[in-house]
């Protein structure tokens, strides 16, 4: 007799709990963002919708020097992700197309769904590892290590990478040097680079100075 007793009590006790602490906090994007992410939106306010986004059924944008694009869903385009610590990309890359060196501060689990590319990082010992991959292959990249893909085979690439974090902060070298307004002196001498390669490189990428 005692134990049924116990169990609905313990059962009454978990409901309440279920009840008084959310599982999410959709980001309510009206509000301005900090390093802990958004304000949750009001909870009575939420819908199924919050938690579906279909913005990658459509290919990214490749019309640019890479072929490549990336269709983000961080908590800006997604905003039920705010505070989950997990985000995703949709990366396309048109035949001879690449995903140029760029970083991040957290891992990226890079999933193949179409195509054949050669992956790699290069690690803090300055030791490349690359691999051809095919169709289905996942391949991880640790957190902040340059890396890149490159279509090689004769299909445009399908490809998804997912980041442990809503927002993991990507950044790419060639337009975080030459898209921007840092004086071409100063870019030379941090690359070695020539002064005619530094101009090049600043027009091609919009750069200015
Ligand atoms: C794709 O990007 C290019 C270059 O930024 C732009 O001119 C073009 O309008 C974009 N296409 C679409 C469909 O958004």
């Amino acid at each position: 007799m005692i134990f049924p007793i116990f169990l609905t009590f313990s059962l009454l006790i978990s409901l309440s709990f279920a009840n008084t602490v959310s599982n999410y906090c959709v980001g309510d994007l009206s509000l301005p963002s900090g390093p802990a992410g958004y304000s949750c939106k009001d909870p009575a306010k939420v819908t199924v919708d919050d938690f579906v986004y279909s913005g990658l059924r459509v290919a990214a944008n490749t019309t640019n020097l890479f072929k490549f694009g990336g269709n983000n869903a961080f908590t800006a385009q997604f905003p039920g992700l705010n505070g989950m610590g997990l985000s995703i990309v949709r990366v396309d890359m048109e035949v001879g197309g690449y995903f140029p060196i760029h970083t991040h501060r957290v891992p990226e689990l890079f999933t193949l769904v179409e195509g054949t590319i050669v992956a790699g990082f290069i690690d803090s010992f300055n030791t490349p590892f690359y691999k051809t991959l095919n169709k289905g292959d996942i391949m991880i990249f640790p957190p902040t290590l340059i890396h890149f893909a490159i279509n090689v085979g004769s299909t445009p690439v399908l490809a998804y990478a997912t980041f442990s974090s809503e927002n993991p902060g990507v950044q790419l070298i060639d337009t975080a040097l030459f898209r921007n307004n840092m004086p071409s002196d100063l870019v030379q001498k941090i690359t070695l680079l020539d002064p005619a390669q530094v101009t090049k490189l600043k027009n091609l990428f919009g750069g200015t100075n």
